[in-house]
């Protein structure tokens, strides 16, 4: 097939057939099309975009470039959750044990953070000892044995995915519907779960901008689900502010523990309250959300989530003493105040700036590679539409030292202003189809 007739068709708005697409991606990751002309196909896919037979094609090829996960050996349905990302969001962390705790096999594979937005293998990486990188027989059998494991991306998963997001990623091609919906979905699909909820965001700590967007990368990533046979749910959020008070790694940990232990945050909580419940009736454990609602709230209170999560803490070889004893995640050298200056409302003007706080004190990757801070971060003390008074503790920031801590205190007023008007507040959750 020649690749050039593929690139031309896509330029000229046609339809790239099955068999265009499994040539591109299959050549692609055998190293026989050079980078140069598959970013001529990823702007033109940018610029004219794919219709849902195509997208769903481009993700079966993108998944089966690599190893495909066989959970059959777990019985039950097994549930995965996924987070198109946000700041704050450590809804993940929660859900998962909550869910496993009501009899829900959650395998979970995650990703770091990158750029504003915080990724789930790097905040349990703060905890001592805890290691992400599992076989794919040892992750099923704590999965078997715990009814949740917690694993970063294997290398032999999804390949094709592997290069085409570096790709994406210099070409000015990562903002695509078609392109985020393939990427994501590849993976999930390859991590071989039954059931799948999507928490999509929007706003200025999304991807997604607006609410349309999240809907339509939504409506997009079920239909792919779907075709695959896939369970299928998705909730949409709003990110235009961070969720919860705690941004950076072991800080929002440990804001997790809490709402473990009964003691979540009011934003956090009205997540969980939809998010638990789908998970919950995804794995088939409840046949409505108010009782699956119950059902997790009993096992919160009853202390078995917490039980769970440490159980898996404790299986991939970390210190589930952190849940009981703070001060065994790292510690940052310097803690400093930011004060308002003002009286009125506290106004998020841009929720990624706030999320660029964690980069700026060493706690975020401008490149993939990059080691990272876990122990730096900010405890938002005040939250979005709050009144405050002039001196009143606004946030309180975690550093390596003063000067991180002085950037870090510049970019977070940059991101926030304090107004004389209530800033008007967006529905944080729902359902799609409520
Ligand atoms: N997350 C992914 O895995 N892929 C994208 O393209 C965007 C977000």
């Amino acid at each position: 097939m020649n690749f050039i007739n593929t690139i031309e068709k896509k330029r000229d708005k046609e339809r790239l057939s099955k068999e265009e697409i499994r040539d591109f991606i299959n050549r692609y990751v055998a190293g026989e099309i050079p980078d140069y002309q598959v970013s001529a196909l990823l702007m033109a896919i940018y610029l004219n975009g794919c219709d849902d037979e195509e997208t769903y094609e481009l993700t079966m090829a993108m998944a089966e470039s690599g190893d495909i996960m066989d959970l059959s050996g777990i019985p039950g349905i097994k549930v995965d959750k996924h987070s198109t990302g946000g700041v704050g969001d450590k809804v993940t962390l929660i859900a998962a044990p909550v869910a496993a705790a009501c009899g829900v096999p959650t395998a979970k594979m995650s990703g770091r953070g990158l750029g504003f937005t915080g990724g789930t293998i790097d905040k349990l990486e703060s905890i001592p000892g805890f290691s992400v990188s599992l076989e794919e027989d040892e992750f099923i059998s704590q999965v078997k044995k715990t009814g949740y494991a917690l694993i970063g991306q294997t290398k032999d998963l999804t390949p094709a995915d592997k290069l085409l997001y570096a790709l994406r990623d210099v070409t000015g091609t990562v903002g695509c519907i078609p392109l985020i919906a393939s990427s994501i979905m590849s993976k999930k699909i390859a991590a071989g779960s039954d059931a799948i909820v999507l928490e999509v965001t929007h706003g200025t700590g999304a991807f997604m901008k607006d609410e349309r967007s999240a809907c339509e990368l939504a409506r997009i990533m079920i239909d792919i689900g779907r075709r695959a046979g896939l369970y299928m749910r998705a909730v949409i959020t709003d990110m235009n502010e961070p969720l919860g008070h705690a941004i950076g790694n072991s800080l929002e940990v440990i804001e997790a523990i809490e709402a473990l232990k009964g003691n979540a945050v009011p934003d956090v909580l009205e997540v969980m309250e939809v998010i638990i419940p789908e998970m919950i009736m995804a794995g088939g454990k409840a046949g409505s959300k108010e009782e699956a609602w119950k059902l997790a709230v009993d096992q919160v209170s009853s202390g078995r989530a917490l039980e769970v999560f440490k159980k898996m803490i404790e299986a991939q070889h970390g210190n589930p003493c952190v849940a009981d004893d703070y001060s065994l995640f790292p510690q940052a050298a310097v803690k400093t105040e930011v004060y308002a200056e003002r009286n009125g409302y506290l106004s998020v003007k841009d929720c990624a700036g706030i999320g660029e706080c964690v980069k700026v004190l060493g706690g975020g990757r401008i490149t993939k590679e990059q080691m990272i801070d876990l122990s730096v971060g900010l405890d938002m003390k005040v939250k979005n539409g709050e009144r405050v008074s002039k001196g009143d503790c606004l946030c309180e920031i975690y550093s390596r030292n003063n000067n991180e801590a002085e950037a870090a205190r510049k970019q977070y007023l940059n991101s926030v202003e304090i107004t004389d008007e209530e800033p008007v507040k967006n529905r944080l959750i729902y359902t799609l189809d409520d």
